[in-house]
């Protein structure tokens, strides 16, 4: 069983820049899955919870950005749920900082940032993608 995650094409927000920052995501998420089978993940963990710091941050920011310029209805509440990540994932990445366990700690990073990418990309990214589909919204 592949459990890498794929993007397809029922993901996007009909957005390139977007898309390819979700693809940026997924292939960090692979890349830190592929470091836990081949056991060096304590390697790795660091720079990865550093990147998804800086890489969501960005990425959260300029979606944000951008659903503000197209007039997005429902950006507030969008922003609250990205609000609740930056929340969830402070929590998360002190208690790697309080633990010596690195190998549990990136088991723990994969799942949470692949499930919240999945979940948020599907269902809440598909809202905005559905009205700059609907309002014919240019690149
Ligand atoms: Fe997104
Ligand atoms: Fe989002």
């Amino acid at each position: 069983m592949d459990v890498r995650f794929t993007w397809t094409e029922d993901l996007s927000v009909h957005n390139d820049v977007i898309d390819a920052q979700h693809q940026e995501l997924f292939a960090k998420i692979n890349e830190l899955l592929d470091a836990i089978i081949n056991d060096h993940a304590s390697d790795v963990v660091e720079d990865m919870v550093h990147f998804f710091k800086q890489y969501m941050e960005e990425h959260l920011r300029y979606e944000e950005n951008f659903l503000a310029e197209i007039g997005y209805p429902e950006t507030a509440e969008h922003a609250e749920k990205h609000a609740a990540f930056v929340d969830e994932y402070k929590d998360l990445k002190a208690q790697l900082d309080a633990c010596d366990d690195k190998e549990k700690m990136a088991i723990e990073m994969e799942s949470f940032m692949g499930k919240w990418l999945m979940d948020h990309i599907h269902k809440e990214d598909q809202k905005y993608a559905y009205f700059i589909k609907e309002n014919n919204i240019p690149q």
